[in-house]
């Protein structure tokens, strides 16, 4: 097998065949491709895509590419769940307890924040004393006892994966809907779940940006996870606006757990209580097999019952956690410098924008530009105002958190307001679902 042949036959257009896709994967895997081979055959993916079999087949071969987990002792009661990413999304930290409470074993790989986008390892590191760096055995075990592990992704899974986006990333080829379906996939594969239920998000503080772009990223992964044998549902969901009220690890911690305990019922959570009843119902659908009716109200049930909090409080304490801070969240440290953010119009909140909250929360430090960057955990904000809301001059529309000068976080977070003289049109939060 040749590697310019490959390249010149994607080039034209055709597609390659399992053998080819499994020789390029174990040379990305093994280190024998040169790099410059990679990229030209990413950018050849990228003008020519790939067929849903060539996607899958890369899928595979990436999953295989290093350690997997193997699930199958927990049957098919096991589901995972992702998030392709957004503003304060702190869905893992209340899904994965309701799931839990609900009978599903959940044994969950997090990955750490980029960007904007969060990542749930380092939301849960705000937990004094909790542990992401379990040795699987452990993790296997709590799931056994208890229902539920996070732990952060293994450093030793999917490293095709890891080469290939590395790779992709500097060559501009990191948006290509079958590169970044198999990407994700190829972890979610390796993370051994028999069912798998996606949040994709779209919107201006998504990766996807576009509806249309969202949807068939959601359908190639679908597939994907079809052809794997994988029950996987996709839901996609709006990212326009930041999800729920809080905007940074401490604080998302904070939020998860006030909607856990039934405190955070107002309008300002209500769009992140209806997904994550959502998402966890889909999981409850696919790994106890019962009907979406049923699961919405057995989620709903969990988050009023308070089983769904007491899940939590014996996940946290199972990964060295200090369960105090879930009865009293003043525990949780948050950041010594608070701003308001004070409104210099009177209307209407036609939107709040997501993209421009996430940058300011990342100028606060409570995100990282590099992987290497250290993050504040306390850092982040604090929503007080939703589209729909009237509000009057002088009155706060955020609260910003941090422990440095942040004049151009305060800028950022001040023009995510927009506004209408009329009351604007509510817009759909939970646009499909695609199965
Ligand atoms: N996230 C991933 O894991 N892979 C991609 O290619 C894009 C986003």
């Amino acid at each position: 097998m040749n590697m310019v042949e490959m390249i010149e036959k994607k080039k034209r257009g055709q597609a390659l065949a399992d053998e080819e896709i499994a020789f390029f994967v174990d040379g990305l895997t093994q280190g024998t491709i040169p790099d410059y081979q990679i990229s030209a055959l990413a950018m050849a993916i990228f003008f020519r895509s790939m067929n849903e079999r060539e996607t899958a087949m890369l899928t595979r071969c990436m999953a295989k590419s290093g350690d997997m987990l193997d699930l199958s002792c927990f049957g098919n009661r096991c589901a995972d769940k992702h998030s392709t990413g957004g503003v304060g999304d702190k869905t893992t930290m209340i899904v994965g307890p309701m799931a839990a409470a609900m009978g599903i074993k959940v044994a969950k790989m997090s990955g750490r924040g980029l960007g904007f986008t969060g990542g749930t390892a380092d939301k849960l590191e705000s937990i004094p004393g909790f542990c992401t760096n379990l040795e699987q055995n452990e993790m296997m075990e709590i799931v056994s006892q208890i229902g539920l592990s996070v732990v952060s992704q293994s450093g030793k899974m999917t490293p095709a994966d890891k080469k290939l986006y590395a790779l992709r990333d500097v060559t501009g080829t990191v948006d290509s809907i079958p590169l970044i379906a198999s990407s994700i996939m190829s972890k979610k594969i390796a993370a051994g779940a028999p069912n798998i239920v996606l949040d994709v998000k779209v919107g201006n503080g998504a990766f996807m940006k576009d509806y249309a772009e969202g949807k068939k990223l959601a359908e190639a992964m679908v597939e994907i996870g079809r052809q794997c044998g994988r029950r996987t549902i996709a839901i996609i969901s709006d990212m326009n606006q930041p999800l729920g009220r809080n905007v940074g690890n401490t604080l998302e911690v904070i939020e998860a757990i006030d909607i856990l305990k039934g405190t955070a019922k107002d309008g300002m959570h209500a769009s992140l209580r209806e997904l994550c009843i959502e998402l966890a119902a889909h999981m409850a659908v696919a790994a106890l097999d019962i009907s979406i009716d049923t699961a919405r109200l057995q989620a709903n049930m969990v988050l009023e019952n308070g089983s769904a909090f007491s899940k939590m409080q014996e996940w946290i304490q199972a990964q060295g956690g200090d369960i105090r801070c879930l009865s009293d969240t003043s525990l949780l440290p948050i950041s010594s410098i608070k701003t308001d953010i004070l409104s210099s119009n009177t209307g209407f909140i036609s939107a709040v924008n997501a993209e421009n909250i996430g940058h300011a929360a990342l100028l606060v430090g409570a995100g990282r530009l590099e992987l290497t960057d250290k993050i504040d955990h306390g850092a982040g904000i604090v929503l007080n105002v939703k589209p729909g809301d009237y509000v009057k001059k002088g009155d706060c529309l955020c609260t910003v958190y941090s422990n440095k000068c942040a004049d151009d976080a305060f800028q950022w977070a001040e023009k995510a307001f927009e506004f209408s003289e009329t009351v604007p049109f509510k817009l759909p939060f939970i646009y499909e679902t695609i199965a």
